[in-house]
């Protein structure tokens, strides 16, 4: 720094002070009038070119087309949206309860384990005794046969169908999905799945259902080969919560949730605890950064040209 300044200065020194006063005026033209005119026509158009593809972007994503024949789930106020807000927990063990005695006699969840409920929705004795409700396939025991033996905390939820093709063969040709991820495999996750199952209605005028097949608005496409599974007092919560439909899926949606994110209510405490602490280092790092910046930052480096000595 100091070798640049004295290189300039010698430089300056050796010419003569109508030639300096010369190149100074040519200097402050060029880098502030001419150069930020430039800068400014060229920000000016970078702005307008990425202004343009953001409204472009917007237009595209909020784009209506006819063919889609959707009906986009309204955006309902669960309890667990935003930040800071854990998952209801009596809501997923009802929603088991759901799950259990409705939906598992299409839908597989094949990926749960009844360990997964520990601590969660059951305590240890319950989920045990909820796995020994099942038979499972095991062995092969000392003479090479499998046998069945009463389910354990290690076990997965047991599949209604054997395979695909049975699952089809007992549905129409439909394939009911595995509901494991269901909510995240969605667009609209957990608002699709309540608009869903709530949304029967009878097909409109000039709509015609193939056998087996039924109308609802939220399905693409409108014609769904899952009948309406969800009515009013369709099964007894062990809770004595009334089971109104919209409570039945309210419920099962939140133990859908919770089953594809089982992480979530970690996942926001941690957050919690993360910008905590970030915005804790994040005063601590601009204090210092202050600090050691005063004595720069308090500095006046001032060039003062001589004349040239003969
Ligand atoms: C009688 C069998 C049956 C029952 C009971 C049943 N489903 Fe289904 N479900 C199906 C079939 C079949 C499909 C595939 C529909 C299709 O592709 O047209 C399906 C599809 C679905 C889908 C996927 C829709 C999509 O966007 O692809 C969800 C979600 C779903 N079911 C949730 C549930 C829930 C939750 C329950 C329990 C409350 C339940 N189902 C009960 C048979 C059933």
């Amino acid at each position: 720094m100091a070798g640049v300044l004295g290189r300039i200065s010698g430089r300056v020194a050796q010419m003569s002070k109508n030639s300096y006063n010369h190149l100074q005026n040519k200097f402050s033209t060029l880098n502030i009038k001419e150069a930020s005119t430039s800068k400014k026509v060229l920000w000016g158009t970078m702005g307008l070119v990425g202004g343009g593809g953001v409204v472009l972007l917007i237009g595209l994503e909020r784009s209506v087309s006819a063919e889609d024949m959707v009906l986009h789930p309204s955006h309902l106020p669960w309890p667990h949206n935003g930040w800071f807000q854990a998952l209801d927990h009596s809501a997923i063990r009802r929603g088991y309860e759901v799950y259990k005695q409705v939906c598992s006699a299409c839908h597989s969840m094949q990926y749960m384990c009844y360990r997964n409920l520990v601590g969660v929705s059951h305590t240890e004795g319950e989920a045990k005794r909820e796995a020994e409700e099942v038979m499972v396939t095991d062995g092969p025991n000392e003479v090479g046969d499998m046998f069945q033996r009463p389910g354990k905390l290690s076990d997965r939820f047991p599949s209604p169908y054997a395979n695909e093709e049975a699952a089809r063969a007992a549905n129409n040709g439909a394939y009911p999905p595995d509901l494991t991820y269901i909510t995240s495999a969605r667009h609209g996750g957990e608002d699709y799945i309540f608009a869903l199952l709530t949304g029967y209605c009878d097909a409109p005028a000039g709509i015609n259902l193939r056998e087996g097949q039924y109308f609802n608005p939220y399905f693409p496409g409108g014609a769904i080969s899952m009948a309406q599974a969800i009515y009013n007092e369709v099964l007894e919560f062990s809770d004595g919560t009334p089971a109104y439909a919209s409570q039945v899926t309210k419920d099962v949606c939140t133990f859908l949730k919770w089953a594809a994110e089982p992480e979530h209510d970690t996942r926001k405490e941690m957050a919690l605890k993360a910008m905590f602490i970030f915005s804790f280092l994040a005063s601590v790092t601009y204090y210092i950064k202050r600090h050691k910046w005063t004595t720069i930052k308090s500095r006046k480096i001032a060039f003062k040209p001589t004349a040239p000595k003969n």
